[in-house]
């Protein structure tokens, strides 16, 4: 049987972005971007293009940075939508314009006031002046799993006709049940005259927990196209799970026969733990195929079975998503060459000076703690990205002292750099990370509020790293930060530091 290709088409960036928490700076987007493009992904929705300057600059620099993939941009079927969009990918090297209208009587009625008539023509307008643009352009009827399925042949026959190569039919609300989004791919397969002509497409939300049985059910039925993102994030309770939907294609192939994606399914993990750390939201530990519980097995029993043969409670292996059953560790004898190799291991490829800066963090680190496990140089390397936003010349810390008790005011001394200049503040506070965070903002003279401030061990045991996430907002907007050390108190001022060296970036842009 000749096998056939499942395009992963990734919204992360867009669907994702737009959930309450995740939204994320250009350089995070692009970091991002470059790791799905390292995973496989076919399709790289990059932003809403009209939506803000923030996006359009977002989508036109991942545009001009990722060569594989294709990279697309939502706008709605409007003129100044689809100018917007088309300009913002048009530097890719496989752009693609996704544009949509809703579809179902309910949409028509009272969000868009609109005719069925009136929906139509506009497809048809809309879809053609994308085709203007762009070779590819991909048409979603919105609420297209509440539309009548009549009318929703039509304007996919219509959109197609218009020069639409992809139709997506998404489930809007999460609404639907997997019978029924089957029949709905089915009926337009069938029923469509000019369908061969388009690839059909899922987004499926996840309102009733059903987005990644819906994709399934879609694929199922035709669909050759899925929308989703990692960790299934999106509007309200989210969209599809992508590392879910490749993993059932994988696990089960006996079931969905003659199916393949081109997803390096030994990059899910990283690729879940960099949403982690950009966005500081931590992955739940039952999420399937990427949470920690995912290959912890507890129970005495359950051990045993493994033990005596892993298939008794694993349907997958750890190592095909990319988690290793044994960490590697280095210690304080590791050399420069054994450091920047498990940094390539690992994925990161830094600049040298980076890796300088970074062995030198952790010949530190390895003085103050006996063995450095994976995860503590994944967490070292974080706090180090910047894929384009850096400042001229950046806030160091050179030192801090602070004097706490249970019976006093905290005082903190900080002492910062900047282009070869030192400068020192003292601030009094109700605790020491406060009073720091204080000093800094008397320092770099610049008002700012912190969003939120996130603590976490890295590992295990006592002298495990602390890892602090630190979002700060000033007028222009809001800036994350990450830092980490053995002392809180200093990973949070790291963490303060590398937000307030964005803010300032962002401030001579
Ligand atoms: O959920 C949805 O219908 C969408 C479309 C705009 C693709 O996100
Ligand atoms: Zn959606």
């Amino acid at each position: 049987m000749k096998e056939e290709q499942v395009q992963i088409f990734d919204t992360t960036l867009r669907d994702g972005e737009q959930a309450p928490g995740y939204s994320m700076h250009i350089d995070e987007k692009l970091r991002m971007a470059l790791q799905l493009e390292v995973l496989g992904v076919d399709v790289i929705e990059a932003g809403f293009a009209i939506a803000s300057p923030g996006d359009f600059q977002s989508v036109s620099e991942i545009a001009k940075t990722v060569k594989r993939a294709k990279v697309a941009s939502l706008c709605r079927a409007l003129v100044k939508d689809i100018d917007a969009a088309a300009a913002a990918v048009k530097s890719a090297a496989h752009p693609r314009i996704h544009t949509f209208i809703a579809t179902s009587d309910l949409h028509l009625k009272y969000k868009l006031k609109i005719s069925r008539t009136d929906c139509l023509r506009q497809i048809k307008e809309m879809v053609a002046y994308a085709r203007r643009f762009c070779e590819e352009v991909e048409f979603s009827a919105e609420d297209a799993s509440r539309t009548d399925l009549d009318f929703l042949c039509k304007a996919t026959e219509t959109a197609i006709k218009a020069g639409a190569t992809i139709v997506n039919l998404p489930d809007t609300v999460g609404y639907a049940t997997p019978e029924e989004i089957f029949r709905m791919v089915k009926t337009v397969r069938e029923k469509v005259p000019n369908v061969d002509k388009a690839i059909i497409s899922m987004h499926c939300h996840d309102d009733l927990g059903m987005g990644v049985a819906n994709t399934l059910a879609g694929i199922r039925a035709g669909a050759r196209q899925v929308e989703c993102t990692i960790c299934g994030i999106g509007e309200r309770a989210g969209n599809a799970a992508m590392e879910e939907i490749v993993m059932n294609l994988k696990t089960r192939h006996d079931y969905y026969r003659g199916l393949y994606t081109n997803i390096k399914s030994e990059e899910l993990m990283r690729t879940a733990a960099l949403l982690a750390t950009i966005t500081g939201i931590k992955t739940a530990p039952n999420k399937a195929i990427v949470g920690a519980n995912a290959f912890a097995h507890e129970s005495g029993i359950h051990q045993h079975g493994v033990l005596a043969n892993a298939e008794t409670y694993e349907i997958m292996t750890p190592e095909s998503v990319g988690v290793k059953r044994t960490e590697l560790v280095l210690g304080k004898h590791s050399g420069r060459h054994a450091f920047a190799e498990r940094l390539k291991d690992l994925g990161y490829d830094f600049e040298e000076y980076r890796i300088d800066q970074l062995f030198a963090e952790f010949k530190q680190l390895a003085d103050e703690k006996k063995v450095i496990a994976e995860r503590d140089l994944v967490a070292l390397a974080e706090s180090k990205i910047t894929v384009r936003r850096e400042a001229k010349s950046e806030w160091k810390l050179d030192n801090f002292v602070v004097n706490t008790g249970n019976l006093m005011s905290t005082t903190a001394q900080v002492t910062l750099s900047k282009g070869g200049k030192i400068r020192q503040e003292v601030a009094l506070a109700t605790g020491p990370v406060y009073a720091s965070f204080a000093a800094i903002e008397k320092i770099i003279k610049h008002k700012f509020t912190l969003e939120d401030y996130q603590i976490r061990a890295v590992t295990e045991h006592r002298d495990a790293l602390g890892e602090v996430i630190v979002k700060i907002q000033d007028k222009n907007g809001i800036y994350r930060g990450r830092g980490v050390s053995t002392d809180i108190i200093k990973g949070s001022i790291l963490a303060l530091l590398s937000a307030v060296n964005r803010m300032t970036a962002a401030e001579e842009e």
